[in-house]
């Protein structure tokens, strides 16, 4: 597989409206997409807990997980891995950037 440029990007919003602990979800491909902010960074991945197809966001965030509402999985922020069942498939991620003061997201 080589490397494909996407160039395709999504505005998430502006970096200063969007403090630490928020979260919001954007569209992209037909995909939901969650974006968090947790410590300064944004992280996005897919809006779907792999369990089950149950949204992700407003989950509960802490040591860099993010918790399903559902019955209680924990996916890592930065890898979109599951570190408690019942969830046993990572989450997708998704690439955060931010160009003068806008967050976007784009395919990994
Ligand atoms: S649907 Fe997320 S843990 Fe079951």
């Amino acid at each position: 597989m080589g490397i494909t440029q996407n160039s395709e990007r999504i505005r998430v919003g502006l970096e200063g409206e969007m403090p630490d602990g928020f979260q919001t979800a954007v569209e992209m491909d037909g995909v939901g997409v969650l974006v968090v902010r947790y410590e300064g960074q944004f992280y996005a991945l897919r809006n779907n807990c792999t369990h089950q197809d149950y949204p992700l966001l407003g989950g509960e965030v802490s040591m860099g997980r993010i918790t399903c509402q559902k019955h209680g999985a924990k996916f890592e922020l930065t890898t979109g891995k599951p570190k408690s069942l019942p969830a046993v498939k990572p989450v997708r991620l998704f690439r955060t950037e931010i160009e003068d003061g806008v967050v976007y997201v784009s395919a990994l």
